[in-house]
């Protein structure tokens, strides 16, 4: 191979994103300079908040600008390296965006350039102990702060986040109802995931099937999806609740600003906490959490899934199947093999 396969930003969206907001370029290979790391990518990370980085405003990371690499999670392998931390052939996690080749300068890389450990699949290293796993991990226990017993309520309780998030919460002895999109999701929720209830918004009440499956109410609720679902849990929760707004993906391709739940009142009159947060904050605390997560998968039946694309031509296509719900799982998307 000796050009650069690209998918550039070429249209901020209105409304839901589409190949049509990319454009396919060929570049030659860039060379790494001083202290620099020439990676290969061959996985790709597909992740809601990429449609955020689309749109040009303030955001927790700057906009992606007009004609750049769309930008993504990656893995891939060192292809060639000015720095005496990384040697060719080593596989790497970074964010090397859309693009078969990217130069990276390690201290400057958004989330940095770390060795992907021996023995770990880049699928686990991309989903549970990636960035969606960490996500569900410090989420979870930071700030919701599940106690054994209680009812811990997830929204978008099929995808990568939200499996997770309710996976841990039955490790630490909770009653966990999850809500997903479809008989399928929530047929692997209960029979493979191991929640003890599900709720599938697409086909069912959610407001009428949370107050059934909570008898006791929500202790926490792990919110992925925002809008008439955060709305609806926000009537069921109990004394002191707490609620984690760790995404709101029911309304990233929004073409106009969208009200808030109705009901925030039902915070004050429970004396519950609601707040959100961002992974990237606790990534100096990830060594902890893959630990944990390790042990539960060996130890605790914590299970994951993966929804493997494959195929450079098919990338903007399969940013779209996190906001139709066609995952089954982390979204990953594989464009070639180590060599
Ligand atoms: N705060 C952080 O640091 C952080 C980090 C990572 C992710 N997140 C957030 O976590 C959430 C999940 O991300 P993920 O990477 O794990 O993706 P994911 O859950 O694996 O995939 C997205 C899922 O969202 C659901 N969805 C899409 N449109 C929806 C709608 N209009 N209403 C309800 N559900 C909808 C779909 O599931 P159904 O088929 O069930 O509808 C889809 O499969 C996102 O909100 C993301 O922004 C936050």
């Amino acid at each position: 191979m000796n050009t650069n396969r690209q998918w550039l930003l070429a249209k901020r969206p209105h409304g839901m994103v589409g190949a049509e907001n990319f454009e396919y370029v060929e570049t030659p290979i860039p060379e790494p300079g001083d202290g620099e790391v020439l990676v290969r990518n061959l996985f790709f990370s597909f992740d809601p908040t990429q449609r955020g980085w689309m749109e040009d405003r303030e955001s927790y990371l700057p906009p992606v600008q007009l004609g750049e690499p769309m930008r993504a999670g990656s893995i891939g392998q060192v292809a060639a390296s000015n720095h005496p931390d990384y040697a060719v052939g080593d596989i790497v996690q970074t964010t090397g965006g859309w693009q078969d080749f990217v130069v990276v300068a390690p201290s400057q890389a958004v989330m940095g350039l770390t060795q992907v450990p021996d023995g770990i699949p880049p699928e686990m290293m991309m989903s549970v102990l990636g960035v969606t796993g960490l996500t569900a991990y410090f989420g979870l226990l930071d700030l919701g702060q599940p106690k054994a017993g209680e009812t811990v309520l997830v929204s978008g309780a099929a995808g990568a986040t939200g499996s997770v998030a309710g996976q841990i919460a039955r490790i630490k002895g909770c009653r966990v109802v999850g809500i997903a999109g479809g008989p399928e999701k929530c047929a692997w929720l209960k029979n493979e995931a191991g929640f003890d209830e599900v709720i599938d918004y697409k086909n069912e009440d959610v407001n009428a099937r949370i107050a059934e499956t909570c008898p006791n109410k929500v202790d926490v609720f792990f919110d992925n999806v925002g809008g008439d679902i955060l709305e609806a849990a926000l009537n069921h929760i109990n004394m002191r609740a707490r609620v984690v707004l760790c995404g709101g993906i029911s309304n990233y391709n929004a073409t106009e600003p969208v009200p808030g739940p109705a009901n925030l009142m039902n915070l004050v009159i429970m004396r519950a906490r609601m707040e959100g947060f961002i992974v990237i904050d606790y990534m100096h605390r990830a060594e902890e959490a893959i630990g944990d997560l390790l042990n539960w998968i060996q130890n605790e039946g914590l299970i994951y899934q993966v929804d493997l694309q494959e195929g450079f031509e098919n990338i903007p296509h399969t940013l779209q199947r996190l906001f139709t719900g066609q995952n089954l799982g982390k979204q990953l998307l594989k464009v070639a093999d180590p060599s």
